[in-house]
């Protein structure tokens, strides 16, 4: 059954001339379907790249938004209008406005996970793991970092040269875990390696012998010699990892490390956006795209290579 729609996706997919993109979050079927799968970097360069008329980006609205911002001749799509990232929605433009006003001569650096408007108003965009190159690589020593205080604080670790400050947002489904819960699954799984995002609490990351973006934390365990892992980030990635490497064990940091925001396309949403049958079209001012795209081209030219 799963495999019938998966066919009637890729037929659909070529018939329409639709490149996917899929952010690792997705559930393993749409993975299967789609013809590049990353963390935010990899999703916005690839975005850059695509020569298909249509774009459909299976995650969340900000990646949606960032395919139009680099790709205004092409028909963008979400598979489902519901899915947002909660963290985007944290901080509006007249609290950042106010917060540029507090920090005069600071360069505003933006965690990709932001709307559109939001981007417009920043100096550079950042995702999970190009953060700490770009932000090294700011002419700039004074950064206001937003809007995730987790992610700033790691990234503050690493660019101990600069003066970082950070806000108060933080993602909801990574910022819930505690050291406690770290310590309930390492007693569990002794020999388990941690390896976490770092949107994560501090005192989660703390404890972690790895620290990256979405992929870089499949990247890891891949190449690891060691056989056991705790995630500690989206369980879809446990699931991804288990299928892929069949050779080792993965575990949750949590059975609650769920994103219900990414869990809610599901591959019979892809099927109806790709039939016109369902999903939304981005559609963006060109004023706001111009804008929002400056951040975003600066990402690229200062985190690629
Ligand atoms: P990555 O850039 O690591 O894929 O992160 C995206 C995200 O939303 C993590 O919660
Ligand atoms: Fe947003 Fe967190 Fe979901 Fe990532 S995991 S999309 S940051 S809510």
């Amino acid at each position: 059954m799963i495999k019938d729609i998966q066919q009637q996706i890729l037929a659909l997919k070529k018939e329409k001339d639709v490149c996917i993109l899929a952010h690792c979050y997705q559930t393993h079927d749409i993975l299967e379907v789609a013809d590049y799968v990353g963390d935010s970097f990899g999703l916005a360069q690839r975005a850059a790249e695509t020569s298909a008329k249509t774009v459909m980006m299976c995650g969340v609205r900000f990646m949606a938004e960032t395919v139009k911002i680099l790709c205004p001749e092409k028909r963008v799509l979400l598979p489902e209008a519901d899915a947002g990232c909660p963290m985007a929605e944290q901080l509006d433009a007249e609290m950042l406005s106010q917060l540029k006003a507090k920090y005069p001569g600071y360069a505003v650096v933006a965690y990709i996970n932001t709307t559109a408007e939001l981007k417009t108003l920043c100096d550079v965009c950042v995702t999970s793991s190009s953060a700490a190159k770009i932000i090294k690589r700011l002419p700039e020593d004074k950064i206001l970092f937003i809007p995730d205080r987790n992610l700033g604080t790691f990234i503050k670790n690493q660019c101990p040269e600069k003066e970082i400050v950070t806000v108060r947002g933080c993602c909801p489904t990574h910022a819930q875990f505690t050291k406690a819960d770290v310590m309930k699954a390492k007693s569990a799984h002794p020999k388990a390696l941690l390896l976490v995002h770092p949107e994560c609490d501090p005192e989660v990351v703390s404890e972690a012998d790895f620290i990256g973006s979405t992929t870089e934390i499949m990247d890891f365990a891949r190449k690891s010699d060691n056989r056991e892992f705790i995630i500690g980030t989206e369980n879809s990635i446990v699931q991804h990892l288990g299928i892929e490497c069949i050779d080792k064990l993965f575990y949750p940091l949590s059975k609650d490390f769920v994103c219900r925001n990414m869990q809610l396309t599901k591959l019979a949403s892809v099927f109806h956006c790709l039939n016109g049958t369902g999903g939304e079209e981005i559609v963006m001012d060109e004023e706001t795209r111009l804008a929002a795209k400056k951040c975003i081209d600066r990402m690229l030219e200062l985190g690629n290579g």
